[in-house]
């Protein structure tokens, strides 16, 4: 490569700390007319950008950054996943493999047929710039595009992109793009009507949808004439909803990621007030009716039940290695399974015989425990408890309730749907400890005024699902909606 695009980025030594993802590719691998296109109305765009800069235009921005990440990721970082025509360079890419290994604050990198893709986090001794053209000179035999995309990325993006290579190091699919071949994503919408009436839709008002799923919310909120930030940590649900909601994409924004960093996620695209948020937390029916998922008891499948499916742990790694007492734990605290220790010791002695790899086998193996009673699977609370770890869904939940009010605006929404008890429970605590004006204590001689005091309840009690709700998804039937306003 001789030489680096720099418009967007200071070529002097970078801050320390700053995370640069950068995507490099053969020249050739895209077609001339395509690369040429991308690079006229990237300059195009940095330049508005420059503008909306200089005015201190700061949504004019951020909503610039986002149609350029947009426009990068169709036009040169989707067509390279699935570029093929160069793969002989595989071995060669391996050599620049082994340069980035040598890099202090590499966080991960990518290889494909043609391109790499690389995390690192500048130490401050060298810029990016000067990294760039070392690796390229490391691999002379690659003649490298002279434009590479290169991309500062927020603490959590880079967590999240860090992440996601844990297990797609080497491995050129990104499922998010892959349209044709993805199964249908069927979801009921729960509550479709009441969450969103709760956020008030209209236009001009920006609202987060942080369980994005196949978009059944989102969609109504969007022909309602909002704005929609919409984030799912699965790429099969964003995926449905980008398909689903294409005629909205002027006001629709889609963000991969988890709802536990929303406000970074959000902050790090310009967004920092919004009008409401709504999260209809759990599971989305393909996740569960996918035998390949791994989720559902009923169906042969890998031992999965990642809803990210890029995240370290999966069910057959907590099964297979955590102690007796953690998956004792789990099933007792997450499923409220009374046998959770009978369950755990029969799993700790099955999987001394061998690894219990699909979903069929646990089920198995937990019906031998636990007899029959009734309509319910024995296994239908331990599947539960399992998933609950394997997503870490109560620490997302905390995580999300203790920074939801942070992007609201004075007057916005937060609307939470829950389907067990467990989530409900966490929900009614945490927005009773932000509604009441004061609290008190029997050691105390008169209540106090509370000083996390910040929004007023909407919903006394939780709304349910109405009868027509329930006669047309019976899923719908542990549904509970919960709203706060900020004051
Ligand atoms: C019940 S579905 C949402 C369905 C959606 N409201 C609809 O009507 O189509 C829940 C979605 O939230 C996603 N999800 C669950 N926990 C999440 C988390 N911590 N961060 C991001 N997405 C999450 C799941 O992947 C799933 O797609």
């Amino acid at each position: 490569m001789s030489s680096v695009a720099t418009e967007s980025r200071a070529t002097a030594a970078t801050p320390a700390g700053t995370c640069y993802k950068v995507l490099m590719w053969e020249e050739g691998a895209l077609p001339p007319g395509q690369l040429e296109a991308w690079q006229k109305a990237r300059r195009e765009l940095l330049a508005r950008m420059r503008d909306a800069g200089i005015k201190g235009a700061r949504g004019t921005l951020a909503r610039l950054g986002e149609e350029l990440r947009e426009l990068s990721q169709q036009a040169v970082a989707a067509p390279l996943d699935t570029c093929v025509q160069a793969s002989l360079s595989l071995t060669r890419v391996g050599a620049l493999a082994a340069e980035l290994l040598r890099v202090e604050g590499l966080l991960a990198y990518r290889l494909t047929p043609c391109s790499a893709t690389v995390l690192v986090e500048l130490t401050g001794e060298e810029s990016i710039d000067s990294l760039i053209t070392r690796w390229s000179s490391a691999t002379p035999e690659l003649q490298w595009c002279s434009t590479p995309l290169v991309e500062a990325l927020s603490a959590a993006e880079a967590a999240e992109w860090q992440e996601s290579c844990r297990t797609t190091a080497g491995d050129s699919t990104d499922t998010d793009d892959d349209e044709e071949n993805a199964p249908e994503f069927r979801h009921v919408t729960v509550l479709r009507a009441e969450a969103v009436a709760a956020l008030q839709p209209a236009e001009g008002r920006v609202l987060v949808d942080a369980t994005l799923g196949g978009g059944g919310h989102s969609e109504l909120m969007l022909e309602e004439g909002a704005t929609v930030w919409g984030i799912d940590q699965d790429p099969a649900a964003r995926r449905a909803a980008r398909k689903r909601l294409a005629a909205y994409a002027d006001r629709l924004h889609i963000v991969a990621g988890n709802f536990r960093n929303a406000a970074e996620l959000l902050t790090a695209r310009g967004v920092t007030q919004v009008d409401g948020l709504l999260a209809d937390i759990g599971i989305s029916s393909p996740q569960v009716d996918q035998a390949e998922r791994g989720f559902s008891f009923l169906a042969e499948g890998p031992l999965d039940m990642r809803m990210n499916p890029a995240a370290p742990r999966s069910a057959a790694d907590i099964v297979n290695s955590a102690a007796e007492s953690e998956l004792a734990d789990i099933l007792w605290q997450y499923g409220e399974e009374r046998a959770s220790r009978a369950i755990a010791r029969r799993i700790v002695q099955e999987r001394a015989k061998a690894p219990i790899t699909t979903t069929t086998q646990l089920a198995g193996i937990i019906a031998g425990v636990l007899p029959r009673k009734g309509k319910q699977h024995p296994a239908t609370r331990s599947f539960q408890a399992l998933r609950i770890a394997v997503n870490d869904e109560l620490g997302a939940l905390e995580a999300l309730l203790e920074t939801g009010l942070s992007l609201l605006k004075s007057g916005g929404r937060f609307a939470i749907i829950t389907f067990h008890s467990l989530e409900d429970r966490a929900v009614k605590r945490y927005f009773d400890r932000v509604t009441r004006q004061e609290i008190d204590r029997p050691e105390w001689p008169a209540p106090r005024p509370n000083p996390e005091y910040a929004a007023r309840l909407i919903t006394r009690k939780p709304i349910v699902a109405s009868e027509a709700e329930l006669a047309a998804n019976p899923r719908a039937r542990s549904a509970k909606l919960r709203v706060i306003e900020k004051l």
